[in-house]
C-alpha cells in the first residue's frame, strides 16, 4: 500500500500494481506543509480522495478519517465516513484507534462501512503524547488494541512504529491482515508515505524509511536548468518553436 493525494499520482501509482492507495491525513504534512495531521478537515480529505478515486482503476482506495471527525461519537463517525464513501467513491475508511474506539469501529462495520484500524503510533494524539516519534513498546496494550479492532469488525489494521516482534505476534494472533509502517517484515502487508519513499520530502529520515528514488533532486535540477536556459535565451530554441 502507498499513499496518494491527487489524480496524477493515483494514475501513476495504480499502474504499479500496488494493492491499496491510502488517502492519508499525512496530507496535512506532505501536501499542505503543516506540522501535524491535526488541521486536515473532512472537506479537504473528501476533495483529495475524490481525485484519487478518479485516477484509480484497480487499487483499493482507503481514506483517513481526519482528527475530530470521528472522536465525538460513533454516530459522528458513521455520518462522516458515510459522506466520504458517498462523495468520493472510495472503498473504505481508516481511523486511528485503540481499544477505546472499538464501539466506533463496531458502529461503522455495523452499517457495512468497511473500516481499517490503525494502532501503535497514532499521530492524531500528538497533543497528548508529544512529538510522536517514539516507538510504541507496550506489547500488552498494542495486542489489546489490535484484538479489539478485529473483534469490532475492522477488515484490516495498520501497525505504525512498533517493534517487529510485537508486530509479528499481533499478525500471528489476528485473522485480518496487518499492514506495517515501521513495524518490521512480519506484517501481512506494508505501507509507506509516497513522497517520503520517492525522496520528495526533505529532513525526515526515520530508520524504517527506505528512499527508493531521489525525485526531489531530479525535480530541482530540471527546474533549475529550465530557469537558466530561459534566462540565457537558450529555451525555447528552434526545435521548440513553431515557424510559419
Ligand atoms: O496518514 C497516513 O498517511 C497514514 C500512514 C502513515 C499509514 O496513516
Amino acid at each position: 500500500m502507498l499513499t496518494a493525494y491527487d489524480w496524477l499520482w493515483a494514475t501513476l501509482l495504480d499502474e504499479t500494481g500496488v494493492d491499496g492507495l491510502l488517502v492519508g491525513d499525512t496530507l496535512g504534512m506532505v501536501v499542505q506543509g503543516r506540522e501535524s495531521t491535526l488541521p486536515v478537515t473532512l472537506k479537504q480529505i473528501i476533495y483529495h480522495a475524490e481525485m484519487v478515486v478518479r485516477g484509480t482503476k484497480r487499487a483499493l482506495v482507503v481514506v483517513d478519517l481526519p482528527f475530530m471527525t470521528f472522536q465525538v461519537s460513533p454516530r459522528q463517525a458513521v455520518r462522516n465516513a458515510g459522506r466520504i464513501l458517498k462523495e468520493t467513491g472510495a472503498a473504505a475508511v481508516k481511523l486511528e484507534s485503540g481499544a477505546r474506539q472499538a464501539s466506533t469501529i463496531e458502529a461503522l462495520a455495523g452499517v457495512d462501512l468497511p473500516v481499517m484500524a490503525h494502532v501503535g503510533m497514532r499521530p492524531q494524539s500528538v497533543r497528548k503524547y508529544g512529538k510522536m516519534s517514539a516507538i510504541q513498546r507496550n506489547a500488552q496494550q498494542l495486542m489489546q488494541d489490535a484484538i479489539a479492532a478485529e473483534q469490532a469488525g475492522a477488515f484490516a489494521i495498520v501497525l505504525e512504529l512498533i517493534p517487529r516482534e510485537i508486530a509479528r505476534d499481533i499478525t500471528a494472533e489476528l485473522s485480518i491482515p496487518t499492514i506495517g509502517i515501521g513495524a518490521g517484515p512480519d506484517c501481512d502487508g506494508q505501507v509507506l508515505v509516497t513522497p517520503d519513499m520517492l525522496g520528495l520530502t526533505a529532513g525526515f529520515n526515520p530508520k524504517y524509511l527506505k528512499r527508493y528514488a531521489d525525485i526531489r533532486e531530479a525535480a530541482v535540477t530540471a527546474a533549475r536548468q529550465y530557469v537558466e536556459e530561459v534566462q540565457q535565451g537558450a529555451f525555447p530554441d528552434a526545435a521548440h518553436s513553431h515557424g510559419q
